[in-house]
């Protein structure tokens, strides 16, 4: 490990306390010179570290750049082994993680970058990823499942990150089916799971959860200015605990895929039950009145002509009435 490395770890142990750069030194092996070289390097890469003659070095308390340390120590007891790798900038957490599992990952692993140059979405559309101010993030999970568990996986994902938002920043969020969250009627996360299947046993073996949240992004391209929008103020919460908390709801449920009990969290953050939406079939677009969500996440639907049924994918929209 390198003295960069080992500082910041202890740096985001004792986050917002001061460490004698002579305790460091003797901590590491190294000296008093080389510890504020590596306070130097962290600096320059944007970590807010104070330095006080008598007292040291301190991890400021609103230091919100993204690391592997700072994830870790986060997490709760049982996943502190979890492999995280962290990266100032890749081309899409989800691509990376599928890359980690051709080459034949088999654990658990969590792949989080600063900024993506291709992040991307659902139906093949891009997902604005800017520097430093979002959550770029991929789990890649081993279930022992079927297809039907990729479905419940991402649904269940949703209400793992709304509530997490919820709980960390007390802001209000609600899902629009399938599973982008949105605030004040704009879209804040997008999520987008990817299985590999065995097609032969219909087993996912592995499921790629990729999350991206706009947290502190002010300015949107023009074609999503109008729908997207960002979590804003967090109130001194990090995106460090944002991840460790996400993560960690999702491999507790990876661990017990059967579990339905997220649904009744589902419908209550749907913004869409009782609404008119438009939906796609064969890129035709249809109307229709939503009447619930079944346990397996599928939408149900009223037609104008009073038919039922279940919608199990796709994209709708929702109409906003008009008074
Ligand atoms: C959507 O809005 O349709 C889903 C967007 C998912 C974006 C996340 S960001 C992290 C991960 N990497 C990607 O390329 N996509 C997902």
């Amino acid at each position: 490990m390198s003295v960069q490395t080992e500082l910041l770890k202890v740096l985001e142990e004792n986050r917002n306390c001061d460490l004698s750069g002579q305790e460091l030194a003797d901590r590491f092996g190294v000296s008093r010179n080389a510890v504020w070289k590596a306070v130097k390097e962290l600096r320059a890469a944007g970590y807010l570290i104070t330095a006080t003659t008598n007292r040291g070095y301190r991890l400021e308390a609103e230091n919100d750049m993204i690391s592997e340390a700072g994830i870790r120590v986060l997490l709760p007891e049982n996943r502190k082994s979890l492999p995280i790798y962290t990266y100032d900038l890749l081309d899409s957490t989800n691509d990376e993680a599928k890359r980690r599992l051709a080459n034949g990952e088999k654990r658990n692993i969590l792949i989080v970058a600063e900024e993506q140059s291709n992040g991307h979405g659902r139906r093949g559309r891009n997902f604005y990823s800017p520097s430093h101010t979002g959550i770029y993030m991929s789990l890649l999970v081993h279930i022992d499942g079927k297809f039907e568990d990729v479905v419940s996986i991402t649904t269940a994902t949703s209400v793992i990150v709304a509530n997490a938002i919820t709980q960390l920043t007390g802001k209000e969020v609600q899902i629009k089916w399938v599973n982008d969250i949105y605030m004040d009627g704009k879209k804040v996360c997008g999520i987008l799971t990817e299985a590999i299947m065995s097609c032969e046993a219909g087993e996912a073996p592995g499921i790629i959860v990729g999350i991206g949240i706009n947290v502190s992004t002010e300015c949107y391209p023009n074609d999503i200015t109008d729908v997207a929008t960002s979590l804003g103020k967090t109130q001194g919460v990090t995106r460090n605990q944002f991840i460790a908390n996400i993560s960690d709801g999702i491999l507790k449920y990876a661990t017990n895929v059967k579990d339905t009990s997220y649904m009744e969290d589902y419908r209550r953050l749907s913004m869409v039950i009782g609404k008119e939406i438009t939906y796609f079939e064969r890129e035709e677009a249809h109307s229709a009145t939503v009447t619930g969500i079944d346990d397996k996440g599928g939408l149900m639907i009223c037609t104008p002509e009073g038919e039922a049924l279940v919608l199990r994918s796709g994209e709708i929209t929702v109409r906003l009435k008009i008074s």
